[in-house]
């Protein structure tokens, strides 16, 4: 296994607060947040087990989807936090599910999967606690097939109203909270590979959204990687890309 490395960036947040925070979290998630948030769960759920194929769920915290997924799928799931892990470990074994292929300790950052190895892949309220969301959203990408599907479930913030202001004035706490209170949905939208096909708010009260990509196929990939190359490496010429 991979070592994850610790340190802070400039989110604020760091993979030592992500784990400290869910390890205090383990234990009474499942009748706090995870259940407040059942609905979008619930509804990507619904869309994910009318695909085919393997699913990668990154964040699977302590497993809460994983006795819903149709037993026709493969399910990998990930997370950076032991405690949840141990918590979704117990969950599939009590449920005897044959169809979680793995339950693996990783940062979604520096996923340890081949390029395009998913037909699906999965994060659901993982975004805003992650410590460099453009960096997983390049490896959700990486890791998905052409024709595959990228699907979010997160809270994206508002510049305006009451929530607007609130999550302002908690944004200070990122670190003790271990998530980014103030997370403008531009943060997930930068990857010319994923192309968003549908957004969705949900419930509680519109509070989070859902956003589906498909991946696009390898030709635009391809020429992405051989332009980012040689962008780097100072000799970007378009007409030979
Ligand atoms: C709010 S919980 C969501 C859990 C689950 N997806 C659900 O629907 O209830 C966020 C999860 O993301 C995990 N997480 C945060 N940063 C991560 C990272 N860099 N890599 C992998 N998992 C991470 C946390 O450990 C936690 O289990």
């Amino acid at each position: 296994m991979q070592q994850v490395e610790l340190g802070a960036n400039s989110s604020g947040i760091d993979l030592f607060d992500v784990r400290r925070a869910y390890r205090r979290w383990a234990p009474i998630y499942d009748t706090t947040f995870g259940r407040l948030v059942d609905a979008g769960r619930r509804h990507a759920i619904d869309i994910i087990n009318r695909r085919k194929g393997s699913v990668l769920e990154v964040g699977v915290g302590t497993g809460l989807a994983l006795p819903r997924y149709a037993r026709h799928l493969q399910i990998t799931g990930i997370d950076v936090s032991p405690d949840m892990l141990d918590k979704a470990r117990a969950r599939a074994d009590k449920h005897n599910l044959g169809h979680v292929v793995a339950l693996q300790e990783m940062d979604a950052g520096r996923l340890e999967f081949a390029d395009e190895k998913f037909d699906t892949v999965v994060a659901m309220y993982v975004m805003t606690v992650v410590p460099d969301p453009e960096q997983v959203m390049r490896e959700l990408e990486r890791v998905c097939a052409p024709g595959g599907e990228v699907i979010l479930i997160n809270h994206f913030s508002q510049d305006e109203g009451l929530r607007g202001l609130i999550e302002r004035l908690v944004a200070p706490l990122a670190s003790t909270l271990g998530w980014h209170p103030i997370f403008p949905v531009e943060r997930v939208l930068g990857r010319s590979g994923l192309r968003l096909t549908e957004t969705c708010s949900l419930r509680p009260l519109g509070l989070f959204s859902m956003l589906r990509f498909i991946k696009q196929p390898h030709l635009a990939s391809d020429t992405r990687l051989k332009t980012e190359a040689l962008a780097g490496h100072g000799q970007l010429n378009p007409a030979s890309v």
